[in-house]
């Protein structure tokens, strides 16, 4: 049990391995950087630009942290294969999946291509099945290393709002989510009475790349905050703390459930005056 556990509450993820998929921007940067912080040795996956990914391992390093960087299309079953291979090698074992990567494709929907549907699910939720049975196994092999956690490994799902909020012009982004939701859910049944526990992050608006739009000129950030209650749009660290507090040992009894980070988004703002 996590509360006889003694460790460091500043590195709560002394001596864990984790890998982070989509790490070279964004929220998947910030989960990378704040497990580091928290003590993990991170595999920071890239897949177009080396450069990018090697300059968040500079980073973690720079900051005394240990960190190699993974190439991978996590939609690309051999591909995320010789990535958790070369990740393992490299660490040893692997005790933290986050499973960040992820993309949009917005079109309306009468002119959505089947290309567009299909990379978009076969980004965000194809590779994070991909990428959790391989971490799955890994932790299945190993099993429990009390000293390390009491679990025998921890994923956590970059989910998002519209896992439950539909989105007209984005339906492969959302149906995408909508499916990251079950397959979190029922891979944290599954695995609970193996000591594995999967949980989701459900990220608002939160200013990054994807969606620069929405935030970048200041009528958009307007409209935006029309939509949040705390009246604030978030940052990638609001994510990477949440990730880490489910990566840890501190949320050992919570598995099967989806946080929102999201300022309130997913509150129905349009009631607070309406109704
Ligand atoms: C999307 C963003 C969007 C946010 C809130 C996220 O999942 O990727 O583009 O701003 O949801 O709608």
């Amino acid at each position: 049990m996590a509360a006889e556990n003694s460790f460091d509450l500043l590195k709560p993820l002394q001596n864990q391995k984790a890998l982070v998929t989509g790490a070279s921007s964004g929220i998947g940067e910030a989960c990378a950087k704040a497990l580091a912080a928290a003590g993990a040795a991170v595999a920071v996956n890239y897949v177009s630009h080396r450069e990018t990914a090697d300059r968040v391992v500079a980073d973690i390093r720079a900051g005394g942290g240990e960190a190699i960087a993974v190439h991978a299309d996590v939609s690309d079953e051999g591909e995320v294969q010789a990535m958790f291979a070369e990740a393992t090698k490299a660490f040893g074992t692997l005790d933290i999946l986050v499973n960040n990567a992820g993309l949009q494709q917005d079109a309306a929907f009468e002119e959505m291509t089947l290309q567009q549907w299909q990379t978009v699910i076969g980004v965000n939720l194809t590779g994070q099945f991909l990428c959790a049975r391989e971490a799955v196994r890994e932790f299945l092999r190993r099993g429990v290393v009390p000293a390390t956690s009491s679990a025998a490994g921890k994923i956590i799902c970059m989910s998002s709002v519209h896992e439950v909020i539909p989105w007209g012009g984005h339906v492969n982004y959302a149906s995408s989510k909508g499916g990251v939701m079950q397959l979190m859910k029922s891979m944290a049944q599954e695995l609970a009475p193996k000591k594995i526990r999967v949980n989701s992050v459900a990220p608002g608006a939160i200013r990054t790349p994807i969606n620069r739009s929405a935030w970048d000129t200041p009528e958009a950030l307007a409209a935006l905050l029309k939509l949040i209650p705390d009246q604030r749009i978030g940052e990638p660290e609001d994510i990477a703390r949440t990730v880490v507090w489910l990566a840890s040992d501190l949320s050992d009894y919570v598995t099967g459930a989806t946080l929102f980070v999201d300022g309130g988004m997913t509150l129905y703002p349009g009631f607070a005056t309406g109704g």
